[in-house]
């Protein structure tokens, strides 16, 4: 049988699937492969209080439990900002696709603040990437082995070099990863690598490493000889990555794209329209027996100063306090009793008096005079 003929054959048979392995986190290929291809989870509809009603006790207790649910687990919005991301780590990867093995690949990072969706973009590029690959060429390589496209590693406190290689190895369940040194895990990670013709290596929360200390400049050279020995892209996300050093390496300054994502602003008019397009995105999303008439951008923007991951905590906790209240509306009262995270209460008084004053709006100037 020709390989490509093996490879669409067994396409149709995901045998990690059937294994009792983990499936849950992401350090494993088996959780990133549930991931990456898990089918998009159905809407709930959306009842009046009349069907409400109309709903037993246990029936409504499980309806409740399934918006709650849906709200918690949100598929990412196509913000402009990550379109643009997504934009850049296409070209970025596409191009290292097509360089032979002896060029060294190029590397990107993402470095932004926390809670901007570093994490949130780089996962539905992996996930595009795996599901893409894997259409394209198969479950299984010519060779027979599987293939995981994508390979996942997050940084903690003291990740050294021998941990960081471990890790790759934890991914892949190589057998190897219990015993040997540093450098026999660095090459048993790069069989891993080329046996399952990995080409994307996300390595997350890199601002747990201090570049100038002593594993930082081990595990920075160590991802120099990655880029060179691998034939992968590598994607470094974390926060503050030039701060930490990650550039300090002149070698890695010209091999390392950097990346960004900003918070919403509200100085111009653009900023307010793409502030408002995604409270409009999120509205259609939000499963509540009563809509307002408009999100309360104003309110919204006062309470998260325009970051994705404080938004979608305030939502989902309103809506969880409107469903179990029976409220089923997210008021302006309301919003005000939900707490958050401590940086979005720190600004948020300065920004209440700036948007009530009308020092500053987040409403685009076609809809002022319109109610929100
Ligand atoms: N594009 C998006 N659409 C919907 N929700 C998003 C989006 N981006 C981020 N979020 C939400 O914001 C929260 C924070 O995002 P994420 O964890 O990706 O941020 P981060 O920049 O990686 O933060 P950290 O630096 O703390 O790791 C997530 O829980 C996610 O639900
Ligand atoms: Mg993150």
């Amino acid at each position: 049988m020709s390989p490509r003929g093996r490879t669409a054959a067994a396409s149709e048979d995901p045998q990690w699937r059937k294994l009792p392995l983990d499936n849950l986190t992401l350090t494993k290929k088996e959780g990133f492969g549930s991931f990456a291809e898990a089918p998009a989870a159905a809407h709930p509809e959306a009842h009046t209080r009349a069907q409400l009603k109309g709903l037993g006790e246990q029936a409504l207790a499980c309806y409740n439990d399934d918006r709650n649910r849906w709200h918690a687990n949100m598929k990412p919005v196509r913000t402009k900002e990550v379109d643009l991301l997504h934009e850049h780590l296409n070209e970025i990867f596409n191009a290292s696709l097509r360089q032979g093995r002896q060029q060294a690949k190029s590397a990107a990072a993402i470095d932004a603040f926390p809670g901007l969706g570093k994490t949130t973009a780089a996962l539905a590029f992996a996930k595009d990437v795996h599901n893409r690959l894997i259409a394209k060429d198969g479950r299984f390589t010519a060779a027979g082995h599987e293939r995981w496209p994508v390979c996942r590693v997050g940084m903690t406190g003291d990740t050294r070099m021998k941990d960081f290689n471990w890790a790759l190895l934890e991914f892949f369940a190589h057998a190897g990863r219990n015993s040997g040194t540093a450098n026999m895990f660095a090459y048993q990670a790069l069989d891993c690598v080329t046996s399952c013709e990995t080409k994307l290596i996300i390595v997350d929360d890199l601002q747990f490493l201090h570049f100038q200390s002593k594993s930082g400049t081990e595990l920075s050279n160590h991802f120099k000889f990655i880029a060179n020995e691998f034939p992968v892209m590598l994607l470094f996300i974390g926060h503050d990555l030039r701060g930490k050093g990650l550039y300090l390496d002149h070698q890695l300054e010209r091999r390392v794209t950097p990346l960004g994502l900003e918070p919403f602003r509200i100085e111009d008019e653009q900023g307010r329209l793409q502030w408002r397009s995604l409270l409009l995105a999120l509205e259609q999303r939000l499963v509540r027996a009563e809509k307002y008439p408009g999100m309360l951008a104003d309110d919204l923007f006062a309470r998260t100063t325009g970051h994705i991951g404080s938004l979608m905590t305030l939502l989902m906790r309103a809506c969880e306090r409107a469903i179990r209240t029976g409220e089923e509306r997210v008021t302006r009262e309301l919003l005000s009793r939900i707490r958050l995270d401590a940086a979005a209460e720190r600004l948020r008084a300065e920004w209440e008096v700036a948007l009530q004053s009308g020092t500053k709006t987040s409403r685009p100037a076609r809809l002022k005079g319109t109610a929100t």
